[in-house]
């Protein structure tokens, strides 16, 4: 991670979950961490099991990513205070597991699932993007994909999300083709969990049961892929909890 140090990323869904353990761990790293979410107090309190040292690099913002003013004014603070974005973890989802694809008047929940998951990352992709570009970076742009992105599995209420990580799944595709074309040294990872003991997982004595990854594996595998040589693109990690089933 030496060639990280100093430099900024932008990490969605920061107040929670793998989003917050990802903040953690860039900042302990000696990244100049932003972390965006509507719950902003959450992502403060994130600097209080840190050592001092490393949670002043956690900088936290209120941002709604199904708000493109949200967004851009988000990118806009980033850009005043340290000049640009070097590395974006495109994390924020919702899955609204209280749907089901036929529950009558779903239309919001829907929408909200394909704004967050779906064009919510794909603005922030695009804002980021623009940030490296202008400032010559290689840098790196890591979409927390699913399982659910790459196979169907039965589970009940998953209305559009798995829709959406199949989406996030062509979007790196198109990414990493689109920068390929153009010969820039930014990268695109896709990483793709199983199951993973966060507040996304609905309280239900099914899923107790199920084996889990913690948010914690996440990071590390995030960690991973960015501490690669520049010539190297993890571009697609899929990690499961041993005796996973499907
Ligand atoms: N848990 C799993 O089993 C699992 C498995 C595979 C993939 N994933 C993926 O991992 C990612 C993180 O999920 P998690 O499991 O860590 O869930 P989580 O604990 O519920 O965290 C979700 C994060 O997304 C943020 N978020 C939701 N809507 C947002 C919005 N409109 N604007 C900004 N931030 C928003 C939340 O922040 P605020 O509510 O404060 O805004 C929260 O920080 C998601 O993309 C999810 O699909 C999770």
């Amino acid at each position: 991670m030496e060639r990280w140090v100093g430099k900024v990323a932008i990490v969605t869904g920061a107040s929670s979950g793998i989003g917050a353990a990802v903040v953690q761990r860039l900042a302990r790293a000696g990244m100049i961490t932003v972390g965006l979410a509507r719950r902003v107090e959450r992502i403060e309190a994130l600097r209080e099991d840190l050592p001092a040292e490393a949670g002043q690099r956690i900088q936290a913002h209120a941002c709604d990513v199904t708000d493109e003013a949200s967004i851009l004014a988000a990118f806009e603070i980033v850009k005043r205070q340290f000049g640009g974005v070097d590395v974006l973890i495109n994390n924020a989802g919702v899955a609204k597991p209280q749907v089901a694809l036929l529950t009558p008047g779903n239309t919001q929940d829907l929408r909200t699932v394909l704004d967050t998951n779906v064009l919510g990352l794909v603005l922030c992709t695009r804002e980021a993007y623009h940030s490296m570009r202008a400032r010559a970076v290689a840098g790196h742009i890591v979409n927390v994909n699913s399982i659910a992105g790459h196979k169907y599995f039965a589970f009940p209420n998953l209305n559009v999300y798995g829709a959406s990580k199949y989406a996030v799944t062509a979007i790196t595709e198109t990414l990493r083709n689109d920068l390929r074309n153009e010969n820039s040294k930014i990268k695109v990872t896709s990483i793709s969990p199983g199951l993973v003991r966060t507040e996304l997982i609905p309280d239900m004595p099914e899923f107790h049961r199920l084996p889990m990854l913690e948010a914690e594996d996440v990071a590390g595998a995030i960690l991973y892929a960015l501490g690669t040589p520049p010539h190297v693109q993890v571009h697609e990690l899929i990690i499961k909890p041993v005796g996973e089933s499907f």
